[in-house]
């Protein structure tokens, strides 16, 4: 997976790359990641690329025209490519559009800043507008990593065991299941004895209960949203949690 990102602030990428398991995975060439400065494409010495808004009103707009020919040269220097425009009005992130994004092999993300890119930008090169949640950030940057980093952790090999990815909340369409580790005991709270007990099936059967037992208690939208992928044993349980999030019931 290659990834390539037009920004304004490339610095803010630089610890990114090289920090921790995606900073492991560009160094073993699992991922690329180029950074590009939208400013080496702006028309004049001051490299201004913002103007104001038609119209009036506050904030300023970055201009169509050396986006368009940045995203066109950056194009051309690889393979095939699906541009991601990160913006507050585009499709929600979650695991479905991830696995998605995850099927390509080179992914061009663009970031805003100011009011937005010219409207001209979506009209012409037609990305995939894609937001991250709805709230306002101050520019795509750091929606630029949520979605490189979720991406990145599909590709093979980037996380060491490709079990903990498997299990990973949303990826089977529940919650993960609690975690614990050492001292056994904090303030009086205990690890559950099952955890302890050397029984894999059990331990196995404990940690599906609670996966569900937290998605239908804190996320019944996932229930609803993914009850077709679930297998007749993750239905029952939902069943005997939560038996109205059940669509079949009659
Ligand atoms: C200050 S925001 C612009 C907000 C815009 N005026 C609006 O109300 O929709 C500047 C840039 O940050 C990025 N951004 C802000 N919030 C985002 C979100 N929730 N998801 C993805 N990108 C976002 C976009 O690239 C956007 O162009």
């Amino acid at each position: 997976m290659h990834f390539d990102v037009l920004t304004i602030f490339p610095e803010f990428f630089a610890p990114f790359r090289t920090t921790g398991v995606l900073g492991r995975a560009v160094e073993r060439s699992l991922i690329g990641i180029d950074v590009h400065d939208m400013r080496d494409w702006a028309d004049n010495k001051w490299r201004q690329l913002d103007d104001e808004p038609y119209g009036g009103g506050p904030g300023m707009v970055i201009q169509a025209p050396p986006v368009i020919t940045a995203v066109r040269e950056i194009e051309r220097r690889g393979d095939r490519v699906r541009t991601v425009l990160l913006s507050p009005r585009g499709r929600m992130l979650d695991q479905t559009l991830v696995e998605e994004l995850a099927g390509e092999t080179r992914l061009l993300v663009l970031c805003g800043r100011y009011e937005g890119f010219d409207e001209r930008v979506a009209e012409i090169l037609e990305p995939d507008e894609v937001s991250i949640g709805d709230y306002i950030l101050g520019g795509g940057e750091v929606a630029a990593m949520v979605v490189m980093e979720a991406v990145a952790r599909l590709v093979p090999g980037v996380v060491g065991d490709p079990e903990s990815v498997a299990e990973d909340s949303f990826v089977a369409g529940l919650l993960d299941h609690p975690s614990y580790t050492r001292p056994l005991e904090v303030e009086g709270c205990e690890v559950p004895e099952v955890l302890r007990s050397g029984n894999h099936a059990k331990i196995a059967r404990w940690r599906l209960e609670r996966g569900v037992e937290a998605t239908v208690t804190r996320r019944p939208d996932l229930i609803i949203k993914n009850w077709d992928r679930y297998p007749a044993e993750v239905r029952r349980l939902i069943r005997r949690y939560a038996p109205g999030l059940d669509p079949e019931r009659g």
